[in-house]
C-alpha cells in the first residue's frame, strides 16, 4: 500500500526579519503564500527502508541528500514510525532555493504517513511534529496564505482575495539560508527584537488589487541575498523592466519572484526573460496546503 501527498512551493509575501535571539533562530513576521509548483512524496509499505528522487529536467537530483538524512526521511523518523518504508520524491521546486521545497517534503512525508497508516492524527499533532523539522515545515502543511511568527513556525490563515499570477526564475545554485540570515546579522548588527510588521500588505492582500500588493512587498533577506549574489539584482530590474510590477528574492533566496498584474501580463513577462534565463516558470498563488493526491 503507498500514499502520495503533494505540497506547494512557498513564498514571503513579507519577510521582517528581528535580531537573533538566544537559541539562534531569527525572530520572523512573515506572510507566507503557497504557489503552483509542486512536489510529490509517495510513503509505500516496504520490506527496507529506502529513498528514491526524481524531478523536473532543471532539478538537479544530486541536489538532494539521497539517504537518512533526507528531510522526508527524518519526517518519518520524527513521526515515530516503526516500519520500513519506501520514500519517492519528485521535485519540482527548486532545489536550496528559498521556496520551502525540503519543507513540503517533509510536511508531505508526514501526512502521507499519516493517512497511509490510517491514524489520523489531529491538526496540533501534526503540526508540532512539522515545526520539530523546520521553521517553515507547518506553513507547508496548511498552505494558502498564512502569517508566520515565532521563527516561522506559528501559522495563522490571513484573508487574500487572490489569484495573483506569478513568474519564477530559479537559479542555477542554491544558497544556504544559515549563510543568508548570518550575512543580514553582519549587515544589520543593531537590528531591532521586534521584526517589521506587514500592515500594508494585509490590507492589500484582501483588495484583489496587484498595483496595491505590489507596492507592499517586503524582504528583511532581500538584502543579504543580493549582497552575496549580486545577478539577482540584475535579474530583478530586469524583470520589472520587461513589465512586471514588482519582482523580489523569494525568502532567502537565489530564487526570484515576480509579481504580474494578470495571466497575460504573465505570459509576456516569462517570454521575455526566457530570452536570456533558461528557467522561467508561471505560478498562481494561494494554492492548498499538503493534501493526498493517491492512495494504492
Ligand atoms: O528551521 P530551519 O531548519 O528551516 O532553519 C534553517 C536555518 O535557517 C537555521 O538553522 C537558522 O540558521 C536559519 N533560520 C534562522 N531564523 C529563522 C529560521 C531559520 O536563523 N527564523
Amino acid at each position: 500500500m503507498s500514499t502520495t501527498v503533494r505540497a506547494a512551493a512557498k513564498i514571503n509575501l513579507h519577510l521582517g526579519v528581528g535580531a537573533p535571539r538566544e537559541d539562534g533562530f531569527h525572530p520572523l513576521d512573515t506572510v507566507y503564500q503557497a504557489i503552483s509548483l509542486y512536489d510529490d512524496v509517495t510513503v509505500a509499505e516496504a520490506e527496507e527502508d529506502s529513498l528514491s528522487v526524481a524531478g523536473s529536467a532543471y532539478i538537479d537530483v544530486r541536489d538532494v541528500p539521497g539517504d537518512a538524512s533526507n528531510i522526508a526521511v527524518r519526517a518519518l523518523a520524527e513521526a515515530a514510525c516503526r516500519s520500513p518504508h519506501h520514500v519517492r520524491i519528485t521535485k519540482q521546486i527548486p532545489v536550496a532555493g528559498g521556496m520551502a521545497g525540503g519543507s513540503a517534503d517533509a510536511a508531505a512525508a508526514l501526512l502521507a504517513h499519516d493517512r497511509l497508516h490510517g491514524l489520523s492524527q489531529p491538526d496540533e499533532v501534526l503540526l508540532a511534529q512539522a515545526a520539530r523539522l523546520g521553521s517553515d515545515v507547518p506553513f507547508s502543511l496548511v498552505g494558502g496564505t498564512a502569517r508566520g511568527r515565532g521563527r516561522g513556525e506559528v501559522v495563522e490563515p490571513v484573508a487574500d482575495r487572490g489569484p495573483w499570477w506569478w513568474v519564477v526564475v530559479p537559479a542555477r545554485t542554491g544558497l544556504s539560508t544559515p549563510d543568508v540570515y548570518r550575512h543580514f546579522d553582519r549587515l544589520h548588527p543593531d537590528a531591532p527584537a521586534q521584526p517589521a510588521e506587514p500592515t500594508g500588505l494585509l490590507a492589500a492582500l484582501a483588495s484583489r488589487e496587484p498595483v496595491r500588493l505590489a507596492r507592499t512587498l517586503h524582504n528583511d533577506l532581500q538584502e543579504p541575498a543580493i549582497d552575496l549574489r549580486p545577478e539577482l539584482g540584475a535579474l530583478i530590474q530586469r524583470g520589472e523592466a520587461e513589465g512586471a510590477l514588482r519582482g523580489m528574492v523569494s525568502g532567502s533566496g537565489p530564487t526570484c519572484v515576480f509579481l504580474c498584474d494578470s495571466q497575460e501580463g504573465a505570459m509576456a513577462v516569462m517570454a521575455a526573460l526566457s530570452a536570456s534565463y533558461d528557467v522561467v516558470l508561471p505560478a498562481i498563488g494561494p494554492v492548498a496546503g499538503a493534501h493526498v493526491v493517491e492512495v494504492l
